[in-house]
């Protein structure tokens, strides 16, 4: 297949079924978006937003484009910018991995860091007074309608496509902004009213579902869902706040079914992922993944469940996921060499 530019490789990317570690009256699939030339599916609304902004005028040729990110986004602008000469600052808090950050300067980004403790709010708020200080444009993820509605326009029908003869039961995201999760729910609702609609937030940060639950505070006066967030180990998921692409989400009541999952069991599931099935993702596909093996465990025999795999585990070297994993031989290994 010959491509045009490498932009025209985003999307389409493979549905595969799972082999050997979904229950067996079950039809497991993962969606991996790893196969985006970025990495993630994050390349999906950069290259929307970029298009988008063009298109209306409101990104001029060599105008610098700035973000606030928690990484796969700050890497696909940066392949987007890269590839159509706009120079580009991305903000991210100082938590995200350091493959992460090297990859946008190679891309030819340069990088701002906040602290961790003050959430993603800090890296979204230096972004903000980078934007307007010096005439940049803001890509602004977290409520730019070109977000969701890539995925409206792509990743729903790819799945809609796909799934056309089989059908589809189960539908399972997580959030970072929300753009896949309210675009492809968006379509699936309308054309696939019968696929329960399955979103997934760290065990620690349950934003939706305290939004869902009406938590209160001592006096009576509603919580607000920020009392729910806690520092969590699923880059790339749940921010500090509620963002205004996921609030159709809420406000359409588009989650049929809200399964919180802890980082431990994604790390577990992107590990089982890895060594039973050769599928590389990363924590938050593993977390999706362990809340598909959840459904999967209570779903009606022979039902179809897709699972979204948002970026791959290679954006992960130096965090958690890969802190059981040696760089120098092991006993085992060691073991082997010394039996020749
Ligand atoms: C690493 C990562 N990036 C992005 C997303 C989803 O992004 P968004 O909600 O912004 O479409 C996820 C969600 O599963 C994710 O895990």
């Amino acid at each position: 297949m010959i491509y045009k530019d490498l932009l025209s490789s985003i999307g389409n990317t493979p549905i595969i079924k799972i082999k050997n570690i979904a229950p067996k009256n079950i039809n497991l699939f993962v969606k991996a978006e790893y196969f985006n030339p970025g990495g993630s599916v994050k390349d999906r609304l950069a290259l929307s937003i970029i298009e988008k902004a063009e298109k209306e005028g409101f990104l001029k040729p060599k105008q610098t484009v700035v973000e606030a990110t928690s990484g796969n986004t700050g890497i696909g602008l940066a392949m987007v910018c890269a590839c159509k000469g706009y120079p580009c600052v991305m903000t991210m808090p100082d938590s995200t991995s350091i493959e992460r950050r090297k990859l946008m300067r190679f891309l030819g980004a340069k990088v701002l860091l906040t602290p961790a403790s003050e959430g993603t709010t800090a890296a979204y708020n230096l972004a903000k007074k980078l934007c307007k200080k010096n005439k940049w444009f803001y890509a602004k993820q977290f409520e730019n309608d070109a977000n969701a509605d890539i995925h409206e326009k792509t990743t729903a029908i790819e799945i809609l496509n796909d799934f056309k003869e089989l059908g589809l039961d189960y539908w399972v995201s997580g959030y970072g902004t929300g753009g896949t999760f309210s675009g492809v729910s968006r379509v699936l609702r309308d054309q696939s009213p019968k696929t329960k609609l399955v979103i997934t937030e760290p065990e620690n940060a349950q934003l939706v579902n305290s939004l869902i639950a009406q938590k209160r505070n001592q006096d009576g006066s509603p919580a607000s869902a920020h009392d729910s967030w806690n520092p969590h180990p699923i880059q790339g998921w749940t921010p500090d706040f509620i963002p205004l692409v996921l609030q159709e989400s809420i406000d359409n009541n588009y989650f049929d079914i809200n399964i919180p999952v802890t980082g431990e069991d994604g790390i577990y599931w992107s590990h089982q992922l890895a060594t039973n099935e050769g599928i590389i993702t990363g924590i938050s596909g593993g977390s999706t993944f362990a809340v598909a093996m959840k459904i999967a465990d209570e779903a009606p025999n022979g039902s179809n469940i897709l699972c979204m795999l948002a970026d791959t585990a290679e954006r992960y070297l130096t965090s958690a996921l890969f802190e059981k994993i040696d760089s120098e031989m092991n006993d085992e290994e060691k073991e082997i060499l010394s039996s020749i």
